[in-house]
């Protein structure tokens, strides 16, 4: 049996014609904001508003990356992080539903990742919904791992959430 890496099988399927979103992702820009409000709506069922998204992302422990259309120059998704110290700390992921399923929401937490490894960052991790099988299955792909669970973290509905951390250093 012949394992490929992650960019290999992306490479691959982009090959065959699997992928038809054609996207680039570039660092968050204020104007972006309206556009990540309406991702949020279409994604959360307790989205972030506009104020909230700005303020979290121009503080100066956190970034984020965004996804654009090559086709229609629009926001497709998005990932924000905040940092303490060397810990890294993804807060929102979404990607819309119109182009789910074609390494959009990969591409981002994998671009998460470099930034993470450039900067020398011991860890990346997140909370997820305990439901949410599409993207605990991403993130275990990428190499995370399910380090414990946060009892009825999530409210409308109430769930459970999943922590779930990359490290990047040796013996953690
Ligand atoms: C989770 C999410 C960001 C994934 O984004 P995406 O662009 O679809 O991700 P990818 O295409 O890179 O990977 C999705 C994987 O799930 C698989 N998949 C299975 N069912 C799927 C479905 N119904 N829709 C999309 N992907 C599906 C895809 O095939 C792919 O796996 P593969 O790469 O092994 O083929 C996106 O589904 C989303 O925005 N969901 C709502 C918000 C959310 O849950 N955010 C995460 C909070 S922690």
């Amino acid at each position: 049996m012949i394992l490929l890496s992650n960019i290999e099988q992306k490479t691959l399927r982009s090959f065959l014609g699997e992928y038809n979103v054609e996207f680039v992702v570039r660092r968050f820009e204020p104007s972006d904001t309206k556009s990540l409000a309406n991702l949020e709506k279409e994604c959360f069922s307790r989205p972030w508003s506009e104020e909230s998204l700005l303020t979290e992302f121009s503080k100066r422990n956190s970034f984020c990356f965004v996804a654009i259309s090559l086709q229609n120059s629009k926001i497709i998704g998005y990932i924000g992080c905040y940092c303490v110290l060397d810990e890294c700390y993804i807060t929102n992921l979404a990607v819309s539903s119109l182009v789910r399923g074609q390494g959009v929401g990969s591409t981002l937490v994998e671009k998460v990742l470099k930034e993470a490894m450039q900067r020398n960052f011991a860890f990346v991790t997140l909370e997820v919904r305990a439901s949410n099988i599409v993207a605990i299955n991403l993130y275990k792909r990428l190499g995370f791992k399910e380090q414990g669970m946060r009892k009825a973290y999530y409210s409308n509905p109430t769930e459970d959430a999943i922590l779930m951390t990359k490290f990047f250093r040796c013996g953690e």
